[in-house]
């Protein structure tokens, strides 16, 4: 148990592994991984140094967006175990050490849920609609959805149901947004978060935490339509009718009473894709306690970028009042890290465009540097690891996975590659998604070195089907052959592989910063614009008083490394000691 599990504040120097539980690990052999299967890879987790795991959802789902279309916010997918496996699995996580967190997805429910069923039943003007945002569409007979917004996963943002009443959803056509101005939907979640909490949850990701406040009343429909999108999420003026409004505060607040209900108090992070300067909102120890800051995870490889991004993240845990940093380079929404830096670098491309382009065209439009990928991605994990505050890892992330672009179009499950159209071109997000190679495979690999289409051994995903006749399914998306280059197994037994290097900072981060207590110091180290560096207050090996040092060069030419002991380093030093290109180390420095 690290020190900081050990107090009512373990969150804030946490380093949490998201699990997405469909992909991590399948114990009954039907292709799709099972609770069961993050209890049995909880030594995996506990040797690699995490002190929480978050679950996304495994909850009853359509899968019209790989679970985040919740049917029962209070159960268990029966295809990926049963409350009793829950159970089992949050005292082996506590047992380990280990806190455990879910997600919570409360902007909308998927339209199976039974308020959406009865919703449709009851018509128009009814209670049971009011728990979601039917409204009357435009044109002679309500032909027209109310105005033209355009939902986040592309298509219209409105869906005719059969008596013609229009509702709203932001993501696809499966997932109606809930009305939080509506009583038994804010009963709904109260309960829901009592539930899991009750089953010894310490914790709960918000899914869309700045969506749930809508305005659609004050001004008509299709007014708001010309003014404002659902893709433009930021609110500067605060009159945005769907994005991060004041009102959702109120919510939380009254979340906190619940967490606090609890000792220690459950604990929550939004997933808030708002502007740097009202991430702090949702972090405040009012509200959720702790809020993502994704600008790691948004800047190219470019010290200017990276150094801005560590700057907003540090800068919004101190508006907070309380609440640390959250530093994310990867989760099940994003291209890969380690495929992002070693694609062209193109600052002004946008968010991820480049990496999505890549994907769209099955890996085919740029040249993916491999070598450079994960040369960088291990810099940047030092980088990281280093800063004060949270760190979220996303599964795979630790083996140095690459994003799979070539997965067969018809093998696809997100929703928004099937909502692709003229006006939203985009492959989806599966590619970070496919299930986790294990063990290495001895089996004999077709000849065809593209894909396995599932027709291999799933490197150790679902149990082996060597036996004539076994069961096991294929991979619910199919894994690559260079798959078997980054399973566990094969990573776990070589000192220079990325997981190596997850194990090692790991640890060290845990004796040398976190064990201080001190999850808020942090000074530059003015090494030149193309070098992020940084000091720390640290303990060295003897658990006396040291400075430690993060150094991260991304700059052409080696750098001069500052006095001290070099504790690890992501590549090999040079002869004179320099700190090549796109590499870090990290040192305790000299007195
Ligand atoms: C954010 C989740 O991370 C993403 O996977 C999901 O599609 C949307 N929210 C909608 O729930």
């Amino acid at each position: 148990m690290t020190a900081n599990n050990t107090r009512d504040d373990w969150w804030k120097q946490a380093v949490v592994y998201q699990v997405y539980p469909r992909s991590f690990k399948d114990t009954d052999g039907d292709g799709i991984g099972d609770i069961a299967g993050v209890t049995e890879k909880m030594p995996y987790l506990q040797a690699l140094g995490v002190d929480a795991i978050w679950l996304s959802p495994f909850y009853p789902s359509e899968l019209a967006d790989g679970g985040y279309d919740v049917i029962d916010y209070r159960d268990v997918d029966p295809r990926l175990g049963t409350m009793d496996d829950f159970d089992r699995m949050v005292a082996a996580a506590h047992k380990a050490g280990l806190k455990v967190i879910v997600d919570i997805v409360p902007n909308h429910t998927s339209d199976r849920h039974r308020f959406f069923r009865e919703a449709l039943e009851a018509g128009r003007g009814s209670a049971a609609r009011d728990r979601y945002i039917f409204r009357e569409g435009r044109g002679e007979h309500g032909e027209l959805p109310p105005n033209d917004w355009q939902s986040l996963f592309g298509g219209p943002a409105w869906q005719r149901v059969d008596d013609g009443q229009w509702y709203f959803h932001i993501f696809a056509a499966e997932q109606p947004d809930l009305n939080w101005k509506n009583p038994d939907v804010r009963e709904e979640f109260d309960r829901t978060l009592r539930f899991w909490s009750d089953h010894g949850t310490d914790g709960f990701r918000i899914d869309v935490a700045h969506g749930l406040a809508k305005d659609f009343d004050s001004r008509p429909l299709g007014e708001l339509g010309r003014e404002y999108t659902v893709q433009d999420q930021s609110n500067h003026d605060g009159r945005n009718p769907m994005w991060d409004r004041p009102e959702v505060h109120e919510i939380y607040k009254e979340w906190r009473a619940i967490f606090d209900e609890y000792d220690p108090p459950r604990f929550a992070v939004g997933e808030a894709w708002v502007v740097p300067e009202h991430q702090h909102l949702y972090a405040s120890p009012d509200e959720l306690g702790q809020v993502f800051n994704f600008e790691l995870a948004k800047a190219d490889w470019d010290a200017g970028r990276m150094r801005a991004a560590i700057e907003d993240g540090l800068e919004s845990a101190e508006r907070s009042g309380g609440s640390t940093s959250t530093w994310v380079m990867n989760n099940h929404d994003i291209p890969r890290s380690a495929t992002r830096y070693a694609l062209p670098q193109v600052p002004a491309r946008g968010k991820h465009r480049i990496a999505k382009d890549w994907i769209l065209r099955d890996g085919k439009s740029y040249y993916e540097d491999r070598t450079l990928g994960t040369r960088r991605a291990r810099a940047a994990v030092l980088m990281e690891m280093g800063l004060p505050g949270s760190v979220y890892v996303y599964q795979g992330e630790e083996l140095g996975l690459f994003e799979v672009a070539d997965i067969p179009w018809d093998r696809l499950e997100d929703p928004t590659a099937s909502r692709t159209s003229r006006n939203f071109a985009d492959k989806g997000r599966d590619g970070c998604r496919v299930p986790l190679p294990w063990v290495t495979s001895d089996e004999p690999q077709p000849a065809d070195w593209n894909m396995d289409f599932g027709q291999g051994e799933s490197f150790g995903f679902s149990p082996a089907r060597k036996a004539e006749g076994s069961a096991s399914a294929d991979p619910h998306l199919p894994q690559p052959l260079w798959f078997k280059d980054f399973a566990a197994d094969r990573e776990s037994a070589d000192g220079s592989s990325m997981l190596s290097l997850y194990r090692t900072a790991l640890r060290q981060r845990a004796k040398l910063l976190t064990a201080t207590g001190d999850y808020t110091s942090f000074d530059w180290l003015g090494m030149g614009h193309d070098v992020i560096a940084y000091t720390r207050p640290a303990l060295d090996p003897d658990g006396s008083p040291a400075t430690f040092a993060s150094v991260t060069n991304f700059g052409s030419v080696p750098v001069a490394l500052p006095k001290g002991s070099v504790l690890l380093a992501s590549a090999e030093l040079d002869a004179d000691g320099r700190l090549p290109r796109d590499a870090s180390a990290w040192l305790l420095l000299d007195e």
